[in-house]
């Protein structure tokens, strides 16, 4: 019976801790998402296949990632000045259902431009040695999957322009993409790459699949 009462104090504690710090209450749900998604579609398309290259396509990208990037758009901790006040009326449960309708779409796919896809392979495939560049298949997955439990983006069929975007926005000193967390993994990884290197891989990366 005590055993019983502290598991049922620990219990309640520890999901009254993790609302504190903004879980949300159920598990995202896709056909909720879809309603609270529509105002969406006007740039990133209503399946979150996007037409335009610099609005991300969000379909098909994992769960996890897309709700930490909803949470980090909607603090500031990354500025997406086209989204600004849109997410501020959105409740962590809300993120979590829209997530889960994106995540449930298929990506589309791109084509690459054949000119530079071969450097950009090697690089996706292979990193660079000698600027101390790892494989991006390690953690983004060699058919550009990611991994989606543990949050590392899905990339493949991505638009090139806003991959290159995103990388070029990881390389700047100030004023760029910051919110890659404390290792700050994509930060040092793209000042290792050149603009030809963007490029190449952002190209890759728009046809792979
Ligand atoms: C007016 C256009 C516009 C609207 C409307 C819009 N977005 Fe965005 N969104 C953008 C742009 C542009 C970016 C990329 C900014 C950048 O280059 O970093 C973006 C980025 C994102 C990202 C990050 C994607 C990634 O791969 O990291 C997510 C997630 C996202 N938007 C979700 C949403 C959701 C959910 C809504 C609706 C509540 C929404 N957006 C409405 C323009 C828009
Ligand atoms: C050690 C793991 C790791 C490696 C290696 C890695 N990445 Fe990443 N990458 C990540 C993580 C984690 C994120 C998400 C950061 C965040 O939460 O905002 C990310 C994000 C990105 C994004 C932004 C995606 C989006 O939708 O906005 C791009 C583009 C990207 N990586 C490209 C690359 C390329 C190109 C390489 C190889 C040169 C590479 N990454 C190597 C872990 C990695």
């Amino acid at each position: 019976m005590k055993n019983l009462i502290v598991s049922l104090l620990l219990t309640v504690g520890i999901s009254g801790m993790a609302q504190a710090a903004g879980e949300p209450v159920q598990p995202g749900d896709a056909k909720a998402g879809q309603a609270k998604a529509a105002v969406c579609g006007a740039c990133h398309g209503p399946d979150g296949n996007s037409m335009a290259p610099n609005f991300p396509k969000l379909a098909g990208q994992g769960e996890r990632y897309l709700t930490k990037q909803l949470h980090d758009i909607k603090s500031g901790k990354r500025t997406v000045l086209e989204m600004t006040g849109l997410l501020t009326n959105l409740s962590d449960q809300d993120l979590a259902d829209i997530a889960a309708y994106f995540a449930s779409q298929k990506g589309s796919v791109g084509a690459a431009d054949p000119k530079i896809v071969a450097r950009g392979e090697a690089l996706f495939r292979g990193g660079d040695l000698n600027k101390g560049l790892p494989a991006c298949t390690g953690c983004h997955s060699p058919n550009g999957a990611g991994n989606a439990a543990a949050g590392f983006p899905h990339l493949g069929g991505q638009h090139a322009q806003y991959v290159a975007k995103q990388l070029t926005d990881f390389r700047k000193e100030e004023g760029g993409r910051t919110n890659d967390g404390d290792a700050k993994t994509m930060q040092t990884i793209a000042k290792r790459l050149s603009d030809e290197d963007i490029a190449a891989v952002s190209s890759y990366i728009q046809g792979l699949h």
